[in-house]
């Protein structure tokens, strides 16, 4: 085989062994070293430090080395070397770029990670490097060597690397690169700032040689009676005894794993607590093999539908929410912390939700982890958003790995009811079939949860339409209704009327406008408080015309940023359209919000007494 074509095969392998790598479950109950903190960086806009002057990957060529991730030394006073991770400066990990320099703010391109970790590797164990997320493009590098790469802004992704860690020091670089493409998903147009970098955590994992690399331990779909899942070993002794633990329910189930080291089950439950928004019970579940042993808390409910109605452990509810943006608006950027996120939740507790839709992109883990803990349902969704290229086989592929990676992360958590498969995407027929199969495999991921998208809605004279082709797949019909704010006004949107073609629960998906915090004026005057309030107030009534309506998630909780919204008085690259300001002050809406939520959890919940 002729050397390039080898290259070329190796690429290839790299590129297929980064796809097809299985994501460890559970990252945060294993024995990790955190690889957080300060990491040296570069700013390479021209991709220098990954290409030569012919644009040649460096890693492609005969050597292998002369990218940065050589990370090599001045040892030499006449070797030339054009680069110096030692005396660079430092960004913080987990954090986006844009946040962390001025001159990184708008930046879309290129970054270069170094840094380096003493280590000592055991013989009979096994270690996999673990990013909970980096946006967008990245590729990794072990003392020289590439371990491969990795496409998605917002699910996470790892490298074993047994056997390639040094007695020592050893030095890991990462190239991230936040460049929006056309082809991508998301697409190059977005309502949200491009967060660029390792905007989440980054682990080395030592596991036992055989290890409990995935599992799902949840109630069967609409079976209060009955738990069902998988478990799934990865190493060289595969068929093991698995014993799974409940010990608060008085529950141990045995089984044993196959020649592929998997094993499904099946096992009757009784006297259970369920886990709901009003008693978020979590149980300690524990697994053990005869080479593992692992903890999680696990939550049981069913969540279905029937008729109009979106039924929790058998019981209608209605779904109090709200939108919420993977964003700290406090100090603008991507959470840092598990408290940005309690202060998230935190306020939408404050609105009275028992439910959020975290918009547009998978959360953070430790997001569904704490809305686990205190009691939101939530939708989940990827960014199959606005115009997608629908017709390129790679988008498709891309799109539904990051559904498969975000349902396999998240698919132990009670709370999580909802997969969303797109945001507000323009109805064509390659969008339809691109769409439709994006449904049919969230089902056959899941079919324990409901599954959902925002859909398109039309209008004729006075009557609001929906019934986009989609809604025939999906569990519920939702959508994003902007009435009073890009199309009528506040004051003549009750006058309108729907037409649903379908028989399912309707969740709205969005509605709301904007409001500058602290400016006042009549509620005719746009970016008011007022006009914002007033939208609000009307738009329940236009609402309370919808006879299936089971829930809602008005956009948004909190203003975030964006590139779109350029008004030097009332945006700032800030879309106004939260409850709360960017500086943490509630607007009017907020409480009116709160008061809508409060009567319908009253009247609901006495009607389904
Ligand atoms: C759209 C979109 C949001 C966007 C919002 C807006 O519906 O889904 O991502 O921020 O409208 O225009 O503010």
């Amino acid at each position: 085989m002729q050397k390039k074509y080898f290259f070329l095969f190796f690429f290839l392998l790299l590129t297929a062994q980064a796809f097809s790598q299985s994501i460890i479950q559970n990252i945060s109950s294993r024995h990790n070293l955190s690889l957080n903190g300060k990491w040296n960086y570069i700013i390479d806009p021209y991709e220098n430090g990954f290409y030569d002057y012919r644009r040649q990957a460096f890693d492609q060529s005969e050597t292998g080395k002369g990218g940065f991730y050589d990370d090599v030394k001045q040892t030499n006073k006449g070797s030339l070397i054009e680069y110096d991770f030692d005396h660079d400066a430092t960004l913080d990990v987990p954090g986006d770029w844009n946040s962390q320099a001025p001159e990184l703010k708008f930046y879309e391109g290129s970054v270069w990670y170094r840094r380096h970790f003493n280590f000592e590797p055991k013989q009979n164990k096994r270690y996999i490097i673990y990013f909970a997320a980096a946006n967008y493009e990245t590729h990794v590098y072990l003392n020289g060597k590439k371990l491969g790469m990795h496409k998605g802004g917002f699910t996470p992704f790892q490298f074993e690397v047994t056997g390639k860690l040094k007695n020592g020091e050893n030095s890991i670089v990462v190239k991230v690169d936040n460049t929006r493409k056309q082809d991508e998903i998301p697409t190059i147009n977005t309502d949200w700032w491009n967060y660029g970098g390792l905007t989440a955590d980054v682990y080395l994992s030592e596991l036992p040689e055989t290890y409990i690399d995935n599992y799902k331990v949840q109630l069967a779909k609409g079976n209060l009676k009955e738990i069902e899942g998988f478990v799934q070993l990865s190493g060289n002794q595969k068929s093991q005894s698995v014993a799974i633990n409940i010990p608060e329910a008085k529950l141990t189930y045995q089984l044993k794993t196959d020649t592929s080291g998997y094993a499904t089950f099946k096992f009757p439950v009784k006297n259970l607590k369920y886990w709901s928004p009003e008693s978020p019970k979590l149980y300690q579940v524990t697994l053990q093999t005869e080479t593992d042993k692992l903890d999680d808390k696990i939550g049981f409910r069913t969540i279905e539908t029937r008729g109009k109605d979106v039924l929790l452990n058998g019981k209608s509810v209605f779904l109090r929410g709200i939108a919420i943006h993977n964003e700290n608006p406090l100090i603008p950027g991507r959470p840092r912390s598990e408290g940005d996120l309690r202060m998230l939740l935190n306020w939408a507790k404050e609105l009275n939700c028992n439910y959020v839709r975290l918009a547009h992109y998978p959360h953070n883990e430790k997001m569904l982890r704490l809305a686990d803990e205190m009691g939101l349902m939530v939708w989940a969704e990827v960014p199959v958003y606005w115009t997608i290229s629908w017709e390129n086989p790679a988008t498709y592929q891309n799109a539904q790995k990051q559904l498969t990676d975000l349902i396999d992360r998240d698919k132990n958590r009670a709370a999580v009811i909802i997969w969303s498969v797109g945001n507000e995407t323009p109805i064509s027929q390659p969008r339809n079939k691109f769409m439709g199969d994006l449904i049919d495999k969230a089902h056959e991921l899941d079919h324990t949860r409901l599954i959902s998208a925002a859909l398109e809605l039309h209008r004729k004279d006075s009557t609001i339409y929906v019934d986009d082709v989609l809604g025939e797949k999906l569990d519920l019909v939702s959508f994003n209704e902007y009435a009073g704010w890009y199309w009528s006004t506040p004051d003549e949107i009750s006058k309108y009327n729907w037409d649903i073609k379908y028989n399912k629960p309707v969740v709205i998906s969005e509605l709301g406008g904007s409001a500058l915090a602290g400016f006042h004026a009549d509620k005719s005057t746009r970016w008011s408080e007022e006009y914002q309030d007033n939208l609000f107030k009307n738009q329940f009534k236009l609402l309370g015309k919808i006879d299936g309506l089971r829930g809602m998630t008005p956009w948004i909780l909190v203003d975030f940023r964006s590139p779109r919204r350029a008004h030097s008085v009332y945006q700032n690259f800030w879309n106004r359209k939260g409850l709360i300001s960017n500086t943490g002050q509630k607007k009017l809406a907020f409480y009116t919000l709160k008061n809508y939520y409060d009567k319908i959890s009253e009247t609901f919940n006495q009607k389904n007494r």
